[in-house]
C-alpha cells in the first residue's frame, strides 16, 4: 500500500519532469556556444507554452522564439546565471512578472519582439528590468494596437530607467510623442532605433506621430550617436527636433515621410548641426505622404548643409531637380566640400547647373576627402552647354579633368543626356579610381577618343554608349581592368574582323567581359586568346552563328550565349567545354533562345546536350526538325530512334529531293526570327539617332559575290562569269578564282560579303550538303537587314522542288529576288534570265527605308 502511494507520489512529481526532459531533448537543440564558452540552446518553434526548466546551467544563449508562452513568471531563468543572449521573439506574451529576470546579471541582449504586452504597469512592472544591469541591447517591438494611453507609457518608462548599461534600444514608438523621464537614466545609450523593421519576415512599423522640439529632450545628457527613423511617417517634424541630441553622429531618415513636407523641410532639421561633424546622414527616398502635394521636384539648397561636416551623405531618390554644384566650390571652400567622403545624389531629376566650368575644373579636387560620388540615374541632366563634349573641337584637343585625389568610385551612368563625342581626356587625380560607370550617357567614342590617367581602374562600364569607332588601342590605358561592360555599344562584325583581337589584348587581368546586345554575328576565333583570367563572358543577345575559341581560358566559369543565332555547337567547342569543365568547377553555359537544327547531322549535338557534364541551362532548347517544324531538343532526343531511322533510311545527302528541301526549310526557319530581331534592333538604333547609312554601289569592291558549291563550279566559272563579267562588265567575286588560300573560312566569307554590293546564293543540292551551308545562309540572311533588303539574291536550280507556300521563306527573301534556272541540266541559254539577273544586281536601292 505504502509502496503504491509512494509510486503514485513519484509519478506525480516526476512525470512532468520526465516529459520535460524528453521535450527538451526532442524540441531543443544544443550546440557549443563558441567564444562564449557555454551552451547555445535553441528551443525555437518547439511548441512550448512555458519556459522549459532543466535547461543546462551553462546555457549562454537561449532561443525561445516562436513558441506559445503567454506569461513570463517569476524566477523562470533564475538558474541561468551565465545567460548572455535571450530571444523571446514571437510569443504571445501579455505580461512579465516582476521577478522574471532575476539573476540574469550577465544578460547582454534581450529580444522581445512580436509580444502582446500593452505597456501597462501590470504588463511591465516598474522593477522588472532591474536585474539586467549588463543589458546592452534591447529590442521590444510589436504590432499590437492599443488606444493611445499616455498614462500607461509614462508609468512604464520607469521600468526602462533601470537599464543603465543599455547601448542599443529598439522600441515600439507609436504610443509616444515624447520620451518620458525614465529614459533619462539610460546614460550609456548610443543608438535609438524607432524605424520600421523587419524581423523574420514580420514588419514592425514605426508610427511615432510627431517629432517636436521636446520629443528627445530627456536624452539631453545622453550620448546617443545614432538615431534611426527609417520608414517613419510623421504628421509633423519640428525644425529643432534634433537639438537635444548633442552627440548625434548618424541620422537615418530613409523613406521617411511627412504629410506635406519635402526634402528641404527635412534638411532644415539639420540646422542644429551647423559647424559640427556628422558621420552619416541618410536622407534618401523622401516623399510627401499626401499624393496631392506631389510636385515634380525640389531644388536642393545648400544653405544649411554647407556648414556641416558630413562624411557620408545620401540624398538619392529625393526628386531633387536642381543642384547648383558651384556652391560646393565657393571661396572659402565650405566645410561640407572638405569633409565629404561619400556623396550619393543618384536617382533624382537633376538638371544641374555649373555656373563656371573653369572654376569647376580647378576646384573639383577641393573635395579632398571624397571617395565615392554617385550622380547616376538622373532622368535629365543639362549644364549650360560647355560640358557637352560633342561641341568640343576634336582635332588635337585634350580635355583636362581634375578629379578629387582620393576618389575611388565615380558613377555617372544615366547622368548626362547627351555627352556626344569623347575627346582625348587627360585625367589627373585619378590614380585611386577603382570603378567608373559611364553607361547610358550616349557617349560616342571615335578613333581619336582616349582616356589617360585611370591606370588603376578595375571596373569600367560603357554600356549603351556608342563604341562603333573606338580605337583598337583604347584600352591600353586601362591595364588593371577586371570588369569591362560593353553591352549594347554598337560593336559589330566589321569592327572585330578588322581589328581582330587587338582591342582586348591589353586587358590581361580581365575577369568579366560583357558584350551582350551588340550586332555580332561572328567573332574572330582567337578573339579571347591570352585573356587567361577571364571568368565570365557574356555574349547573349547578339546574332552569333559561331562560337569563338575558349580553349586557352582556363579560369572560365560562365559563358552566356543565349539568344543568338547558333544553329549548332560545333564539335571543337563541345570538346573544349568538356575539357574545361570539372566536377568541382562545372562551367555554366547558357544557350537558351537559340534555335538549333535537329536534322540528321545533329545527332552528336543532341547527345552532347544530354550527356555533358557542362552545366547547361536546362538542356532543352528549341530546334527545327527535319520537317521544318519547330520543336525542342528534348522531344527529339526522346524520339531519337525515329530520327536515326529516318536519317539512315532516306540517304538524305545524295538523292532525296524531299530531304534537301526540308533541310533548306529548316535552315531558313531558323534564321527568320534572327532577322526579325535585327529589324527591331535597327529601329531602336534609329530612335536614338544612330543612323546606319546605306552605302552606294560604287563604294563596294565587288558588284556581286557568288556563293556556290562545287557541284555548279563549271557553270559559275564559265557560263555565269562569261555572261556577267565579260559581256556585261560587272565585277564578280568567285571563290575558286578570288579566294585567298588558308584564311579562316567564316571570316573570309564575311569579309567578302561585306565588300560586295549584292550577294548571289546559288542553291543546289551540293550547297545544302556542304559543311558551311548553315553558316553561309545565316550570314546571308543577316546581311539582308543590316544593309539593304534586296541584297541577297537566290538563284535556284529549277529542279529543286522547294515548296513555295512557305511564308517564312518569302519573308526572308523577297520573291522578286529569287531566280529559277535549270543549272544542273544545262538548260537553254536564256537571255531573259541573264537580263533579269543583271537588272537585279545593278538596280539602285530605292528601298532605303529598309526597316519599315
Ligand atoms: C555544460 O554543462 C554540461 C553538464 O551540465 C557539460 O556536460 C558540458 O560539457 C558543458 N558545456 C560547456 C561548453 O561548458
Ligand atoms: C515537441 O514537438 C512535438 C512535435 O515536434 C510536439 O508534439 C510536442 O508537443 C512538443 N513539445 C511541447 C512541449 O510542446
Ligand atoms: C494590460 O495587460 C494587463 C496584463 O495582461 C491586463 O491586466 C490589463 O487589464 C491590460 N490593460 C488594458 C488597458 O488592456
Ligand atoms: C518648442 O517650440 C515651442 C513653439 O513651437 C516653444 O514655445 C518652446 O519654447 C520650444 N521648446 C524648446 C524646449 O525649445
Ligand atoms: C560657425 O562658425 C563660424 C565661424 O567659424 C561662426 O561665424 C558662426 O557663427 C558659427 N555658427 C554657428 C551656428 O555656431
Ligand atoms: C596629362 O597631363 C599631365 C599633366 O597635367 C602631363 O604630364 C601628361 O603628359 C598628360 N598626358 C597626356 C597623355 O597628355
Ligand atoms: C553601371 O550602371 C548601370 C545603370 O545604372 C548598371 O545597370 C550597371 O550595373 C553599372 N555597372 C557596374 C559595373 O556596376
Ligand atoms: C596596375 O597596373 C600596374 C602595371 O601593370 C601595376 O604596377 C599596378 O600595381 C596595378 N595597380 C593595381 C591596383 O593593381
Ligand atoms: C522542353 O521544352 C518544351 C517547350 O518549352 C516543353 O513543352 C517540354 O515539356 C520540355 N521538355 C522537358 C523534358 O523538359
Amino acid at each position: 500500500m505504502a509502496a503504491n502511494v509512494l509510486r503514485f507520489y513519484l509519478l506525480l512529481t516526476f512525470l512532468p519532469t520526465v516529459k520535460m526532459y524528453t521535450d527538451l531533448s526532442r524540441n531543443c537543440s544544443f550546440s557549443n556556444g563558441g567564444t562564449k564558452k557555454g551552451v547555445d540552446v535553441d528551443c525555437s518553434h518547439g511548441g512550448f507554452s512555458t519556459v522549459p526548466n532543466n535547461l543546462p546551467l551553462n546555457t549562454t544563449s537561449l532561443y525561445l522564439n516562436n513558441n506559445k508562452i503567454k506569461h513570463l513568471l517569476n524566477n523562470q531563468f533564475v538558474k541561468l546565471t551565465r545567460l548572455k543572449y535571450l530571444n523571446l521573439n514571437f510569443n504571445p506574451i501579455t505580461d512579465i512578472h516582476e521577478k522574471t529576470f532575476n539573476h540574469l546579471y550577465q544578460l547582454q541582449e534581450l529580444q522581445l519582439n512580436g509580444h502582446h504586452l500593452n505597456y501597462s504597469v501590470q504588463s511591465i512592472p516598474d522593477k522588472v528590468f532591474k536585474p539586467l544591469t549588463s543589458l546592452k541591447r534591447l529590442s521590444i517591438r510589436s504590432n499590437v494596437k492599443y488606444c493611445r494611453n499616455h498614462e500607461q507609457f509614462t508609468a512604464m518608462s520607469k521600468a526602462f530607467g533601470y537599464l543603465v548599461n543599455l547601448q542599443h534600444l529598439s522600441i515600439d514608438s507609436w504610443i509616444i510623442d515624447k520620451f518620458n523621464l525614465g529614459f533619462s537614466k539610460l546614460h550609456n545609450l548610443q543608438e535609438l532605433d524607432l524605424s520600421s523593421i523587419n524581423i523574420d519576415g514580420i514588419e514592425f512599423k514605426c508610427q511615432i506621430p510627431y517629432l517636436t522640439n521636446t520629443t528627445f529632450i530627456v536624452f539631453q545628457s545622453i550620448p546617443i550617436s545614432t538615431i534611426n527613423l527609417k520608414s517613419c511617417n510623421f504628421y509633423k517634424i519640428d525644425r529643432d527636433v534634433f537639438a537635444p541630441l548633442l552627440s548625434l553622429d548618424n541620422i537615418v531618415l530613409t523613406w521617411a515621410g511627412v504629410v506635406n513636407y519635402f526634402v528641404p523641410d527635412f534638411i532644415a532639421t539639420l540646422h542644429v548641426f551647423k559647424n559640427r561633424t556628422l558621420k552619416s546622414v541618410k536622407l534618401n527616398h523622401i516623399r510627401p505622404l499626401s499624393r496631392m502635394l506631389d510636385v515634380s521636384g525640389y531644388p536642393l539648397s545648400f544653405d544649411i548643409l554647407l556648414d556641416i561636416c558630413i562624411e557620408y551623405l545620401d540624398l538619392s531618390y529625393d526628386k531633387i531637380n536642381m543642384v547648383d554644384f558651384s556652391t560646393f566650390l565657393t571661396f572659402p571652400i565650405p566645410r561640407l566640400t572638405k569633409c565629404l567622403k561619400h556623396l550619393d545624389l543618384s536617382g533624382n531629376f537633376i538638371t544641374g547647373r555649373i555656373k563656371n566650368m573653369l572654376n569647376f575644373y580647378f576646384l573639383f579636387p577641393k573635395f579632398e576627402n571624397l571617395e565615392y560620388l554617385d550622380l547616376s540615374k538622373q532622368s535629365i541632366f543639362k549644364t549650360n552647354g560647355v560640358t557637352r563634349f560633342h561641341e568640343v573641337e576634336l582635332s588635337s584637343y585634350t580635355l583636362p579633368i581634375n578629379l578629387p585625389g582620393k576618389l575611388r568610385y565615380l558613377y555617372l551612368d544615366g547622368l548626362i543626356h547627351r555627352v556626344g563625342m569623347v575627346p582625348i581626356v587627360n585625367i589627373s587625380g585619378g590614380s585611386n579610381m577603382i570603378s567608373l560607370n559611364m553607361s547610358y550617357t550616349t557617349s560616342t567614342f571615335s578613333s581619336k577618343s582616349k582616356i589617360f590617367g585611370l591606370e588603376n581602374l578595375q571596373i569600367l562600364d560603357f554600356s549603351y554608349c556608342n563604341c562603333r569607332f573606338i580605337d583598337q588601342s583604347f584600352f591600353d590605358t586601362f591595364p588593371n581592368l577586371t570588369t569591362l561592360r560593353l553591352s549594347n555599344v554598337n560593336l559589330d562584325n566589321d569592327y572585330f574582323l578588322n581589328i581582330g583581337k587587338r582591342l582586348f589584348q591589353p586587358l590581361k587581368k580581365l575577369q568579366i567581359l560583357d558584350l551582350t546586345k551588340n550586332l555580332l554575328s561572328i567573332l574572330p576565333k582567337d578573339i579571347f586568346n591570352g585573356l587567361t583570367e577571364l571568368k565570365t563572358i557574356s555574349l547573349s543577345f547578339n546574332s552569333l552563328v559561331s562560337i569563338p575559341d575558349f580553349s586557352t581560358l582556363v579560369n572560365l566559369n560562365n559563358i552566356y550565349l543565349s539568344y543568338n543565332a547558333l544553329a549548332t555547337v560545333d564539335e571543337q567547342t563541345r570538346s573544349t567545354l568538356d575539357k574545361l569543365t570539372s566536377d568541382k568547377n562545372p562551367i555554366h553555359v547558357s544557350l537558351f533562345g537559340n534555335t538549333f537544327g535537329c536534322t540528321c547531322g545533329s545527332s552528336s549535338l543532341l547527345a552532347w546536350f544530354y550527356e555533358t557534364r557542362v552545366d547547361l541551362d536546362g538542356r532543352n532548347y528549341s530546334c527545327i526538325d527535319r520537317m521544318g517544324k519547330k520543336t525542342t531538343t528534348r522531344l527529339i532526343t526522346n524520339n531519337y530512334r525515329a530520327l536515326r531511322l529516318h536519317c539512315v533510311s532516306s540517304t538524305w545527302l545524295t538523292t532525296g529531293v524531299a530531304g534537301i528541301s526540308s533541310l533548306l526549310v529548316a535552315l531558313l526557319a531558323m534564321f527568320v526570327f534572327v532577322k526579325n530581331k535585327l529589324k527591331i534592333k535597327l529601329i531602336l538604333l534609329r530612335m536614338i539617332g544612330r543612323y546606319i547609312k546605306p552605302r552606294r554601289r560604287e563604294e563596294f569592291l565587288y558588284d556581286v559575290c557568288i556563293l556556290y558549291a562545287d557541284d555548279v563550279y563549271q557553270w559559275v566559272c564559265h557560263d555565269l562569269r562569261a555572261e556577267l563579267e565579260d559581256r556585261r562588265g560587272l565585277k564578280l567575286f568567285i571563290r575558286h578564282r578570288d579566294e585567298i588560300p588558308g584564311e579562316d573560312k567564316p571570316v573570309e566569307l564575311y569579309n567578302t560579303m561585306n565588300s560586295s554590293w549584292r550577294v548571289a546564293l546559288i542553291l543546289t543540292p551540293g550547297f545544302l550538303a556542304s559543311e558551311f551551308a548553315s553558316t553561309t545562309m545565316s550570314m546571308c540572311l543577316s546581311f539582308i537587314t543590316m544593309t539593304t533588303p534586296n541584297r541577297l539574291m537566290l538563284i535556284m536550280d529549277s529542279n529543286m522542288n522547294i515548296p513555295t507556300n512557305i511564308d517564312f521563306f518569302l519573308e526572308s527573301v523577297n520573291e522578286e529576288n529569287i531566280y529559277r534556272y535549270g543549272i544542273i541540266n544545262g538548260g537553254p541559254d536564256d537571255p531573259f534570265f541573264w537580263n533579269n539577273i543583271y537588272h537585279g544586281i545593278t538596280a539602285a536601292n530605292n528601298n532605303i527605308d529598309m526597316i519599315r
